[in-house]
């Protein structure tokens, strides 16, 4: 679970100053999907990343399972996050030299998982998004949907608790975006996972139970009872 409490982020640049996050009180339960939306700028991002550990709040806590990702060492840090938390971008931020296989395996590397079972499990996880038979193929050789699945089960294959997406299908065309939803969808049930996407969609806003939306850097939380 996560628990946020008066999370402020200033971005300080000489004299200019953006708070990009003001104030933001949020609480996100285990196994809770929560889709983030807001115009451009409002700050959807710098909140996936005090969710990810990948940068620090100016001031407030960022507690996940009660312990407060703003006060941990940075090797605590990335531990947490590399067993913890997968993360996926628009951008597929594949490396290009090496194949789907080689791209999910990199995951595993920090939690030292050996060389034989990073390739098995690789390849499952692969297999999960439909890639099986594409473990061999740079990201160049791949579509941009393809490329996507790669991503997802680059950040599937350590068996995280927690997913965030920042606009997961922002660079892909309306029949792949989808079909790369419907997988999330599909993936954030089978495992349970803890399921936080940007999405500048509004109708992924509008079929999700719980929607935050940001604007300015302050968060306004939204709860429907889904239709049956
Ligand atoms: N590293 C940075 N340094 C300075 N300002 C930043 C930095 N990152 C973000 N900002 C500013 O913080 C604000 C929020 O940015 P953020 O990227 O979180 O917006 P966003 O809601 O994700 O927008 P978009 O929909 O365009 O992705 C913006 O005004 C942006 O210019
Ligand atoms: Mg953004």
């Amino acid at each position: 679970m996560y628990k946020l409490s008066g999370v402020t982020k200033r971005y300080s640049r000489g004299k200019d100053t953006v708070d990009a996050l003001r104030g933001v009180d949020l609480v996100i339960e285990d196994g809770d999907q929560l889709v983030i939306q807001g115009p451009t700028g409002g700050g959807k991002s710098t909140l996936l990343q005090m969710l990810g550990g990948l940068d620090r709040p100016t001031e407030g806590s960022v507690e996940l399972d009660g312990t407060d990702l703003a006060r941990l060492s940075e090797a605590r840090l990335t531990k947490v996050r590399s067993q913890n938390i997968g993360i996926i971008f628009q951008s597929f931020n594949l490396i290009p030299t090496l194949t789907a296989q080689e791209n999910v395996e990199t995951a595993l590397v920090p939690l030292g998982v050996r060389a034989s079972e990073r390739r098995t499990r690789a390849a499952e996880a692969l297999a999960s998004v439909g890639l099986g038979d594409r473990l061999h193929h740079l990201p160049g050789e791949l579509s941009g949907g393809q490329q996507q699945r790669v991503a997802i089960a680059r950040a599937l294959v350590k068996r995280p608790k927690v997913l965030l997406a920042d606009e997961p299908t922002g660079a892909l065309d309306e029949g792949t975006r989808d079909e790369i939803l419907a997988l999330l969808d599909g993936l954030w049930k089978e495992y349970g996972l803890t399921f936080v996407m940007v999405t500048h969609d509004s109708a992924i806003a509008r079929r999700a139970t719980r929607v935050a939306t940001i604007k300015k850097g302050r968060v306004t939380v939204t709860e429907r009872t889904p239709a049956a």
